[in-house]
């Protein structure tokens, strides 16, 4: 497999004064569904247009399975761009929409049929072929772009922010479908969203972008639970920091002390004694328990007692929002959700909390 099978190698792009993408290197292997995640105007359009041709980089270049493919028009790179907008041709039926490509390549029939029944059964519009647009739901059309989009064989396809006209629930199912659709063909997908969940539900890769440059690229597992920095540890998820002064650093791992309780982390380096550092828990990686009546909640092992001050039920968890004190004069509350709550709704009051310290990771302090 190409593990450099897409490169954007230095690639810097300005518009007047804003600096859309700011020397962004990022290597895409063949098959790999690769999201790109970021808040709005960060670049990611941006990056896409350079990709498909629709707009040239002001330095760097980009490479397609070893070809580099600056200056060339967009029918020439085999990069199809699918964006939110997915701009059915609304005058033309599904067939027509479909085999628009290979019509304009004078494609003949039976080959003509045979490519659109396959992307007909591809993407599950079989016996939609003579409706129009405006008779199809919103996930049909947007099936009807993919497979216009890949109907010329090609192997690249780029999607972005395709399903944000979608509704909740069928924004899941055809993400869902998707995925299967990308495996089945092996094909390779550039996916651009703001949305965390469809991002980590999706992808093989992540990159995450601020202000035009790739803070991280890694698994969802990773990016979830090993953010590089606060600005991708706050973009994925609700996230828990406890501000922590470094007392050991070594072989061990790395040790601070929190709340009086010295805590070890294994496999950390990076960090010295005295430095100031933020340990990083997700919500789930809180246990959270009512008080004992007389229970006294020892300090140590990554316990701490705190107060419930709200709670809100999600269906799938209960969030929890828990007061525990306060740390060099700020006060420290934690987001904790509990995903398997008794059967007698939210606790409230005096609660004990455990932190799974296997989860914990730690981030440097920024100032
Ligand atoms: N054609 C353009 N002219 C001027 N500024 C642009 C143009 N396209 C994008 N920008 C600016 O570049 C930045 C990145 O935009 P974009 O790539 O669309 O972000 P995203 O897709 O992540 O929301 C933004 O500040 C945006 O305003
Ligand atoms: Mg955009």
């Amino acid at each position: 497999m190409n593990e450099k099978y897409i490169e954007f190698r230095n690639i810097t792009k300005r518009f007047d004064a804003v600096t859309a993408l700011d020397n962004i290197s990022l290597s895409i292997p063949q098959g790999c569904f690769m999201t790109l995640l970021g808040p709005s105007g960060c670049g990611k359009t941006t990056l896409m247009r350079q990709l498909a041709g629709f707009s040239e980089p002001d330095s760097g270049d980009i490479y397609l399975n070893g070809r580099r493919v600056n200056g060339l028009p967009p029918y020439k790179r085999g990069t199809p761009l699918v964006f939110q907008e997915y701009a059915l041709f609304p005058h033309m039926t599904v067939y027509e929409n479909i085999s628009y490509g290979l019509r304009l390549k004078k494609t003949e029939r039976p080959a003509l049929d045979e490519s659109v029944a396959r992307m007909l059964e591809t993407f599950n519009l079989k016996g939609m072929e003579t409706r129009f647009p405006r008779q199809l739901s919103g996930g049909q059309q947007q099936r009807v772009a993919f497979a216009r989009a890949l109907i010329m064989g090609q192997e690249v396809l780029l999607l972005d922010e395709p399903l944000s006209n979608l509704d909740a629930k069928l924004r899941v199912e055809v993400r869902e479908e998707l995925r299967q659709i990308q495996k089945s063909l092996g094909i390779t997908v550039i996916y651009v969203t703001h949305d965390q969940d469809e991002a980590l539900s999706m992808s093989d890769q992540i990159a995450v972008m601020k202000l035009g440059r790739i803070m991280q690229v890694g698994s969802p597992w990773e990016i979830y639970f090993r953010p590089a920095n606060l600005f991708v540890a706050d973009f994925v998820g609700a996230v828990n920091l406890l501000p922590v002064t470094v007392t050991g650093a070594g072989g061990e791992g790395l040790e601070a002390v929190w709340h009086d309780q010295r805590i070890t982390v294994p496999g950390v380096s990076g960090f010295s004694p005295g430095e100031a550092a933020l340990f990083m828990l997700r919500p789930e990686s809180i246990v959270i328990r009512a008080k004992a009546p007389s229970g006294e909640t020892s300090r140590s092992g990554g316990k701490l007692s705190g107060e419930v001050t709200f709670s809100s039920f999600l269906g799938r968890y209960i969030r929890y929002w828990v007061k525990c004190g306060e740390t060099d004069g700020k006060e420290l509350t934690l987001v904790i959700d509990d995903a398997n709550p008794g059967i007698n709704g939210p606790i409230s009051g005096q609660v004990e909390l455990t932190l799974d310290t296997r989860k914990l990771h730690v981030l440097k302090a920024e100032a």
